[in-house]
């Protein structure tokens, strides 16, 4: 077994880095609140912390980081905010684009992205497909999915297809099924590993739920904007001793 010595000390075995990290990435309004600052301020230091959580994950060797940007319940925030959030991706591609090429970082998004303001969509649609050809991490951007419209969405197509005699009920299984969920792009990776859900929440809110059914999770005080590359080791270490044991006996 490989161990590497990350600078906190701690050792992480390569053999078993978690393939798909997804991270509900809570926190920024209070992180903002606690300095006296604007909640969308912490958005802006949350985007921040993004291209540094993502080049560490690359270099861990993650294969597939899944970050939560925007929920499908979050377009119930106050418009200011809402359309702060929609700018984001535009100022985050704009300023990161040049070091996710240089770490080979190829952007995916999980989401309706048809709902998004189309500006936004095209910077997205754009940075996906600028990075095409890059092989390392995927940055995947679940950016207005929610769980729930993710099911009823692939429920939808299956029964689609059923009236259109491309399928029959017998057909529907879980693979089935999982293929018709947006993470399908995720190819062999799109059920995520680890959770790790900062701010000290202990809910999924309504994320990935088909998909987490045996994710590992992890729950941290820490607000997003300070949550560190050192923290990630840790968490990477913890997912490493659990026992994943898929309803078996070892
Ligand atoms: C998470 O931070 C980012 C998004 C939901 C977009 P929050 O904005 O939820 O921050 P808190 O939970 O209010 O502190
Ligand atoms: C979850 O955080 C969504 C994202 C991080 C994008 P929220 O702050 O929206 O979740 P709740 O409201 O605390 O459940
Ligand atoms: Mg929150």
């Amino acid at each position: 077994m490989t161990q590497i010595l990350e600078d906190n000390n701690i050792k992480l075995s390569q053999d078993n880095i978690p393939s798909h990290i997804a991270v509900i990435m809570d926190g920024n309004g209070r992180w903002a609140k606690k300095r006296g600052l604007p909640r969308v301020a912490g958005h802006k230091e949350g985007m921040n912390n993004v291209k540094t959580i993502a080049i560490k994950a690359s270099k861990l060797g993650v294969k597939v980081l899944t970050l939560y940007a925007f929920s499908t319940e979050n377009w119930g925030r106050p418009s200011t905010e809402v359309n702060f959030l929609m700018k984001l991706p535009i100022d985050f591609f704009g300023v990161f684009m040049p070091e996710l090429m240089q770490n080979n970082i190829r952007v995916f998004a999980t989401g309706i992205l048809d709902d998004v303001p189309e500006k936004t969509r095209n910077i997205i649609i754009k940075a996906i497909d600028e990075t095409k050809n890059n092989t390392g991490m995927i940055l995947n951007f679940a950016f207005n999915y929610g769980g729930r419209a993710d099911i009823l969405e692939a429920t939808k197509r299956i029964v689609k297809k059923i009236q259109n005699d491309e399928l029959v009920i017998d057909d529907i299984d879980e693979s089935l099924f999982s293929k018709n969920l947006l993470t399908n792009t995720l190819k062999g990776f799109s059920d995520p590993d680890l959770l790790i859900r900062t701010s000290g929440e202990t809910r999924i809110s309504n994320f990935m739920l088909w998909q987490m059914a045996y994710t590992e999770m992890i729950f941290e005080d820490i607000l997003w904007p300070d949550y560190s590359p050192e923290n990630l080791v840790e968490d990477i270490y913890k997912f490493q001793n659990r026992d994943r044991r898929f309803g078996k006996l070892n």
